[in-house]
């Protein structure tokens, strides 16, 4: 049965990149405990619009948990305290009245803060264009079993493939490595015989954006793994590392 809770929010505003930030504090007061924490967010703006303060900046798109727009720092949890759950299906019945929630941006050198908890992920997409593809013919649809595909294969690559692209790994790593989301896209494509034509330049490719865009290394923590809302498994960064010897040995 819903509730009715109240609560203090600490919440980071920062007004551009260039600009200093900080921790603001906001009462959230008769939070329906059936409300998702976006919706908890959407309340607290509508009332800091009504005292004439600027709303608190958050992404967001699809709120079902499948678009990967949303995202922010909870209580220093990626995506808060919900096992593979992210920002938008998080609800507030997770929190008890009276609980103080600090809220803050993903940190990372590669996804800079745009303003309070936006920040810039576009070299994510960066790492895509850099080898996230297959290169095919276009026209007609090829007959569906003409390339057979193992089952195990079959299963790893949709498992890698629901990777929605957060950015919770990096945030939760203390190197801020985006090897989870990097080692994610290549394995979906790499394990697929479709890939295998592009797989050495594929890793490659996408490592070297990696690197160049500011991400650090991966040194075992496993925090990406325990973030990811998708259930992203750590198998794939084996996977990528074996994948990148071989193409950088030309074997
Ligand atoms: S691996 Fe998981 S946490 Fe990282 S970007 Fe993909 S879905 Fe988000
Ligand atoms: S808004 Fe699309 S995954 Fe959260």
């Amino acid at each position: 049965m819903s509730r009715k809770i109240n609560l203090t929010l600490k919440v980071w505003r920062q007004k551009n990149a260039a600009a200093p930030g900080r921790l603001e504090t906001y009462e959230a007061k008769g939070i329906d405990t059936d409300a998702s924490f976006l919706e908890m967010l959407d309340i607290v703006n509508a009332e800091l619009e009504t005292k004439g303060i600027e709303p608190i900046a958050f992404d967001h798109d699809c709120r079902e948990g499948i678009c990967g727009s949303c995202g922010a720092v909870v209580n220093g949890q990626a995506h808060g305290p919900e096992k593979e759950t992210t920002l938008c299906q998080l609800h507030m019945r997770k929190f008890k009245d009276g609980d103080t929630i600090t809220i803050e941006p993903w940190r990372a050198k590669g996804f800079p803060i745009i303003k309070d908890l936006v920040c810039d992920r576009s070299a994510f997409d960066r790492i895509i264009q850099a080898g996230g593809f297959i290169s095919v013919r276009t026209g007609q649809a090829a007959e569906a079993h003409s390339i057979p595909v193992p089952k195990d294969k079959a299963d790893w690559a949709m498992d890698a493939a629901q990777c929605i692209g957060c950015g919770a790994c990096v945030a939760a790593c203390p190197n801020a490595s985006a090897m989870l989301f990097v080692s994610a896209k290549v394995a979906h494509l790499n394990v697929l015989p479709q890939g295998q034509p592009e797989r050495h330049s594929r890793v490659l490719g996408m490592v070297a954006q990696m690197d160049a865009e500011g991400f650090g290394n991966c040194s075992n923590h496993y925090e990406c793994e325990a973030a990811c809302p998708k259930g992203i498994s750590v198998k794939n960064i084996a996977k990528m590392n074996r994948d990148y010897l071989a193409a950088a040995l030309g074997a």
